[in-house]
């Protein structure tokens, strides 16, 4: 007979938060988002921990090297789209690399033998107004000189004069040495009121260059997510098929910490695939997804670093429909701590957990935390950004943006729900959908963790472990739900007739 459940499955919208006793001490400013992104022994830290508790979704329409850079920024990781052509996904994995906080490789190159015309067309093309003169026209090779709006003048310059002779060549330039720090690029900037500072090593190679309003915005963004070498932070999906000529492309294109992104991730692919990974490679992956104590037990005794927690709860996911599988996500989630943290006592490893999917409301990210997730992946709520690759349309007098599941005709990512036999997508398990468009992630992100850091206040929490310890969580009747929202009032943009 098969094993029944005595409890149902349950969601978000079904518990709050409890208040605890708030100390004095605890106000937002006091509190601390960060997170470990992978696992961890007792009393030492981990290799990889998270800012703010959030991770963008592994989607088409969610995260590409944009939202990456912009995610980092502000505290978070994304996990590229493994969707995608190989190549394509390291190239996107190592334009994240690259761009190093205020430290930029230059994009747009060209040789002293190049024109005029070339210049304007490179710009025109790229959008950028400063462009690198170098031996070979590479973004690393020597750099002879610089170009700029002010050392051309369109209406008088023939266009096929070559910039060799409109640059500011390289005996004028002011310039940085390999090694210099950030703040010592932009003294030079001001002192000498330049816009942009190439930095070259002891042969005069172009390495970077340094943008005066890239200092501005580093220094705007006290969260950013770096590595060693001051490059963002970035996590790249898998899948459990072409995994032993994707990894090595991924790796080498200098990914921090990789997915395996399915539908199902209690499987014995999920299993080879990790053990692939931890036997060639110095990287750390994340797998799942699972919703109960064996699946997420199986993975984490299969080497995983992070579990993924939920099947069947995100925005654009029909998988349930289709296939009567999933579990709600507050209940996969319980379960699934529970087992964690009994792990832990048990070895002295923790392993972290995130919650992925069916976040609607920014308190629910709070509750995935209170309830043991240490992060929260997310793919409608990014895709509603200017930084998502998707296009922006109007709809019905309404700005949205595109917004497509994995499982969908539109993303055929058929290795994301394969299980075994005839590969190809066979039936849908996403829809293709708009979303509406909400502006800048960094905005919204800062609306959203204020409204966190608030509930843990409210929580007496400073932390997110110590809101993991002493959350008190009630579930709510479906009759307090309706008291939840406005009630019984009379909404002024209801737009009643004659107002
Ligand atoms: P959301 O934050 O509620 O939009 O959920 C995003 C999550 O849904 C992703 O991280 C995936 O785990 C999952 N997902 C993405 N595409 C599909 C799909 O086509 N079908 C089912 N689940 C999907």
């Amino acid at each position: 007979m098969a094993k029944y459940y005595t409890e149902p499955s349950r969601t978000f919208t079904e518990y709050l938060l409890i208040p605890n006793l708030s100390t004095k001490d605890c106000t937002p400013d006091n509190v601390s988002l960060k997170t470990p992104l992978v696992k961890f022994k007792r009393g030492e830290n981990p290799e990889l921990s998270l800012n703010i508790p959030f991770a963008s979704a592994v989607m088409q329409a969610v995260s590409d090297h944009h939202m990456a850079v912009a995610l980092a920024r502000s505290g978070g990781i994304s996990f590229i789209f493994g969707s995608q052509p190989i190549k394509e996904e390291a190239e996107m994995v190592r334009k994240v690399k690259a761009y190093k906080a205020g430290f930029v490789i230059s994009r747009s190159n060209l040789t002293p033998e190049h024109t005029l015309k070339d210049v304007l067309e490179l710009k025109e093309k790229t959008g950028h107004s400063t462009l690198a003169v170098t031996g070979d026209g590479t973004a690393k090779g020597k750099l002879l000189g610089i170009v700029k709006g002010s050392d051309y003048r369109i209406s008088r310059d023939a266009l096929d004069k070559p910039i060799s002779q409109f640059m500011t060549p390289f005996a004028s330039l002011i310039y940085g040495k390999q090694g210099i720090t950030l703040s010592e690029a932009n003294d030079l900037i001001w002192e000498h009121k330049i816009n942009c500072l190439p930095i070259v090593d002891e042969e005069q190679n172009l390495e970077y260059l340094v943008f005066r309003k890239d200092y501005e915005a580093h220094k705007e963004y006290p969260n950013e997510l770096l590595d060693a070498n001051k490059s963002y932070i970035v996590g790249a999906g898998i899948n459990t098929k072409d995994y032993k000529e994707r990894v090595p492309a991924l790796v080498d294109a200098g990914v921090d910490v990789l997915v395996i992104d399915s539908s199902d991730g209690y499987s014995e692919w999920q299993r080879e695939t990790i053990q692939y990974v931890k036997a060639n490679f110095n990287v750390k992956i994340g797998a799942g997804n699972v919703v109960d104590r064996e699946g997420f037990l199986y993975l984490v005794e299969s080497g995983a670093d992070f579990v993924k927690i939920g099947i069947g709860g995100g925005s654009i996911c029909i998988t349930r429909e289709q296939k009567g599988i999933g579990r709600g996500q507050a209940s996969s989630l319980i379960e699934v701590t529970e087992a964690r943290d009994e792990y832990y006592e048990q070895t002295g490893i923790y392993v972290p957990i995130c919650s992925d999917g069916g976040i609607v409301h920014d308190y629910h990210i709070t509750l995935a935390l209170a309830m043991g997730a240490d992060f929260v992946m997310m793919g409608r709520y990014f895709a509603r950004f200017d930084e998502s690759p998707t296009r922006k349309l109007k709809v019905n007098n309404n700005f949205v943006k595109e917004f497509w599941g994995e499982g969908s005709n539109r993303a055929r990512n058929w290795e994301r729900y394969d299980s075994g036999g005839k590969s190809g997508l066979l039936f849908e398990e996403g829809v293709d959908s708009y979303v509406p468009y909400a502006g800048s992630l960094r905005e919204n992100m800062e609306k959203t963790t204020s409204k966190i850091k608030s509930t843990m206040c409210n929580c007496g929490s400073k932390t997110i472990p110590q809101l993991q310890r002493e959350a008190r969580i009630t579930i709510v009747s479906a009759t307090s739900l309706v008291e939840g929202g406005a009630h019984d009032v009379i909404l002024k943009e209801s737009g009643l007739s004659g107002e």
